[in-house]
């Protein structure tokens, strides 16, 4: 292995950003994961110079909000500058940044197109090739999770209509792996391309991705369709032949992806796969957390506004979903037991003050959370980061730090047989 470096990941909270966080922390790196949602802003420079301080490397995967010929030009052109400046002053190695395959083949066509967006990733890539700062570009393909998008962008109703155009999409672990490997190796002053294993066409993509999904819509494949607006070709989406490629085939990450829907949602059904008094535990252990976290926000809502309707608070489509795992009776610790749950925050949630009287063990799956017990310091965690609290902890702060992007985390309980889960605290 590489000797330990300080590697900064722009857009860490990201769907590549979190992997590429996660990769690089699992090969023992440190790594900063750096976003709006850490308090490191590219647009506005705030927090830049502290997280890039010390840094070798730093991974630029962040991406625009609006994808907008104008906002997204001014994402990548002011972001970009802002960075390499902070990176030049910070005496930073190797920048790496993420772009997509084909983009200078797609800058053609008019409004309403997205051509806008990848004229705003080639103004990124040539700020970053004057820069003086050693790089490397990686192009990726569309990710297998795009496939989603590719549908919403082309739908009325009943059908969507897309060209039959020729792609090679990958899985986001694939791009991440990628992107964490290129962040190790020495630059190349160049660009890379990255891939996935097979080509398919754009329409025999979502539509595959529909079926499986269980979405009834039809696919009509239509020349005239383009990408996204844009005229393309066979050749204009698709790597060419000196491209890494992933391991990971299409119909793999489907069938994984739909076995994992199943699951989730067997799970969330009534405590299926627990058995006798654990179900019992459970089903009693979240309608307290239910309870609790509800009573607590009209609570809330009663003290804060009393011009606000009542109604409107308890419509808030921002409260944690709590999944049970496991629970299980700890025979040699007499009176207590185990319990495993995953919490998601949607963007913006934020859970009431509260206590567990239990130790509680987190492990942060995916965005980020910020954390602070009455006392403490208040922390800001992402994917692979870990967090504690004990029995006579109030948990003042618990919220995901992102109004974008949603968060889960695994909670792991040692906690008295039969006590509620959470009781509400002030
Ligand atoms: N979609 C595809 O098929 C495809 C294909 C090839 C390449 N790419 C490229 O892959 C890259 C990553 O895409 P993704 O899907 O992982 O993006 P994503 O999930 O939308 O994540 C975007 C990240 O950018 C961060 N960000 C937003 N504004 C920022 C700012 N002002 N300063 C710092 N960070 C900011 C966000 O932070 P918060 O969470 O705090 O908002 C988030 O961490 C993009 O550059 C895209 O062009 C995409």
């Amino acid at each position: 292995m590489n000797n330990k470096m300080k590697i900064v990941v722009i857009g860490g909270s990201g769907l590549i950003g979190s992997k590429v966080v996660t990769n690089l922390r699992q090969r023992g790196h440190e790594v900063v994961a750096a976003s709006p949602s850490t308090g490191v802003n590219t647009l506005t420079g705030e927090g830049l110079a502290e997280a890039l301080a010390g840094a070798q490397v730093v991974v630029d995967v962040a991406n625009s909000p609006s994808f907008e010929d104008k906002p997204a030009l001014e994402f990548f052109e002011t972001s970009g500058r802002n960075l390499l400046a902070a990176e030049k002053a910070a005496g930073v190695k190797h920048h790496v940044a993420l772009s997509v395959v084909g983009t200078d083949r797609l800058l053609g066509s008019g409004p309403g197109s997205l051509s806008g967006y990848f004229r705003a990733k080639m103004a990124q890539e040539n700020l970053i090739k004057a820069s003086g700062i050693p790089f490397t570009i990686v192009h990726a393909t569309q990710f297998f999770e795009f496939a989603k998008n590719i549908a919403q962008s082309a739908t009325d109703s009943s059908s969507i209509r897309l060209s039959p155009v020729l792609m090679q999409p990958m899985v986001s672990d694939d791009v991440a792996a990628a992107v964490a490997d290129v962040a190790l190796g020495e630059p190349m002053n160049g660009m890379v391309e990255i891939a996935g294993p097979d080509q398919i066409r754009q329409d025999e993509l979502v539509r595959q991705f529909l079926s499986a999904t269980g979405d009834a819509r039809k696919v009509i494949a239509d020349a005239n369709a383009g990408y996204f607006g844009i005229a393309v070709n066979d050749q204009s989406l698709v790597p060419g032949a000196n491209a890494r490629l992933g391991p990971t085939h299409f119909a793999e990450w489907l069938s994984r992806t739909t076995t994992q829907k199943t699951a989730t949602e067997k799970q969330s059904a009534p405590a299926s796969n627990l058995s006798g008094d654990a179900v019992k535990v459970v089903a009693l252990l979240l309608c307290g957390i239910v309870f609790a976290a509800l009573s607590l926000r009209n609570a809330a809502a009663d003290d804060s506004s009393t011009d606000k309707p009542k109604a409107a608070a308890t419509t808030e489509p921002k409260e944690a979903k709590v999944t049970p795992l496991l629970s299980k009776e700890l025979m040699d610790l007499p009176g207590k037991e185990g319990l495993m749950v995953t919490v998601e925050y949607p963007p913006g949630s934020s859970d009431p003050i509260h206590r567990h009287n239990a130790h509680g063990f987190i492990y942060v799956l995916e965005g980020s959370i910020v954390m602070q017990v009455r006392g403490g310091k208040e922390v800001t965690l992402t994917p692979g980061q870990t967090f504690y609290e004990g029995p006579e902890d109030v948990h003042v702060v618990g919220r995901n730090a992102s109004q974008t992007k949603a968060a889960k985390f695994v909670v792991f309980f040692v906690k008295d047989k039969g006590a509620p889960v959470l009781v509400p605290a002030k």
